[in-house]
């Protein structure tokens, strides 16, 4: 059963839309995927809604066939930097590849929002499917060497980030003492696909390090997952995969050493709503008549008045399948839709909150804090 903390919700902006037509609908900007301002917008209107975070998905190569919002978007560090500056609650989440990106850049991009955000930062540590190997000149190795390469990018990442001790930069003017070299730690990591001496040239954030998030369904995923994740999406079209996926992660955390209370379970949802069935359904059919003649999109499982919306959300919520909603959103409405409705009766059922509990991503989470392993030694 689900502990008693209460539910986490994140919303994934994708600009105009995970989806080949949504870019079409008479709302949607059609260039919301490269515009700072709709990201501006989205952001500002979720910490309103007193979400946990804005997550940015990401793809690693594209062609003619993509998504439009693929075909021109931002890298998600940028904007999200750029979000920092406009809230001042809500996290912001980066998915950057394992594959393709360095692991030194990584840890410095990911500490620098974190410092830059107060510590609202997480980054979501995917392996991305191989094609993207072309792009960044990796095309000698293969599918196999994801998941390693993945395990080696987050331990030097995790060692990167505790290369200061909390306590090791003094800046005393008086004595002339800047920082203590004794709680400053090189990493010296020899691994095979990365070599990294450290240590990282940037101290830690209010809360420690960044939150790190991944995404995957193998059996490798979980092994390194229930070591190093705090937070895993889960593709939430199906409430039985949902629940035996989470359930065999949660084990997993265990046999690692773990509390299953560190790792959240986060499924994505598309969630159509209104105030009545009805007007859920015409908001389905405003996507519905976007699409080409004699193509039908499914309706989510996640659909109709916002009640029988938050009573699903609740059922998740309380059967230990959904520590976090992940919103994914199509229709232009859809993030006001879903504030306006249902927020309010998840505030009244009690298992959302009315107001933030902390600045930082971890706070609002409830996830512990990260002691630096030199900590104490
Ligand atoms: C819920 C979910 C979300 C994902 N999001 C992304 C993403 O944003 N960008 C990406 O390139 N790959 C994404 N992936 C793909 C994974 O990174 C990975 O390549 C894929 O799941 C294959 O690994 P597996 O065999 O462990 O599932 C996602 C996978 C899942 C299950």
């Amino acid at each position: 059963m689900q502990k008693n903390k209460q539910l986490k919700i994140g919303v994934i902006v994708d600009g105009v839309g995970w989806s080949y037509t949504s870019w079409r609908h008479p709302n949607m900007p059609a260039n919301a995927s490269e515009s700072v301002d709709f990201y501006v917008k989205k952001a500002i209107r979720a910490e309103e809604g007193k979400f946990d975070m804005v997550f940015l998905a990401d793809v690693s190569h594209i062609g003619p066939g993509n998504i439009p919002h693929y075909l021109s978007m931002f890298e998600g560090v940028t904007i999200l930097s750029a979000l920092s500056m406009v809230t001042s609650h809500i996290g912001l989440a980066a998915t950057i590849a394992t594959s393709y990106a360095d692991p030194f850049t990584v840890a410095r991009q990911m500490a620098s929002l974190d410092k830059i955000s107060n510590g609202r930062a997480a980054w979501n540590a995917i392996t991305s499917n191989p094609g993207g190997l072309a792009n960044y000149s990796r095309r000698h190795l293969s599918k196999d060497d994801l998941y390693p390469m993945n395990k080696e990018f987050l331990e030097i990442v995790e060692g990167l980030w505790d290369s200061y001790e909390d306590d090791a930069f003094i800046r005393d003017k008086e004595s002339g003492i800047f920082f203590n070299p004794r709680k400053m730690h090189p990493l010296n990591y020899r691994g095979k696909y990365f070599s990294v001496d450290g240590p990282l040239n940037i101290s830690r954030s209010p809360q420690g390090r960044p939150v790190i998030f991944q995404a995957g369904t193998s059996e490798t995923f979980m092994n390194i997952a229930s070591k190093h994740a705090e937070g895993v999406l889960v593709n939430g079209d199906d409430y039985n995969y949902a629940k035996r996926f989470s359930e065999e992660l949660r084990r997993r955390v265990v046999l690692a050493g773990r509390s299953p209370e560190d790792l959240l379970i986060m499924p994505t949802q598309h969630i159509i709503v209104g105030s009545t069935e009805a007007e859920a359904d015409e908001k389905f059919q405003e996507l519905q008549r976007l699409s080409p003649s004699g193509y039908r999109i499914p309706k989510p499982p996640f659909f109709g008045s916002a009640k029988t919306v938050a009573d699903m959300i609740a059922y998740w919520h309380q059967t230990g399948v959904m520590d976090l909603l992940l919103l994914r959103q199509e229709h232009p409405s859809g993030i006001d839709d879903f504030i306006d409705l249902v927020v309010p009766i998840l505030q009244e059922k009690g298992i959302f909150r009315r107001e933030y509990e902390s600045r930082t991503l971890r706070g609002n989470l409830g996830l512990p804090y990260p002691e630096n392993r030199y900590a104490n030694v």
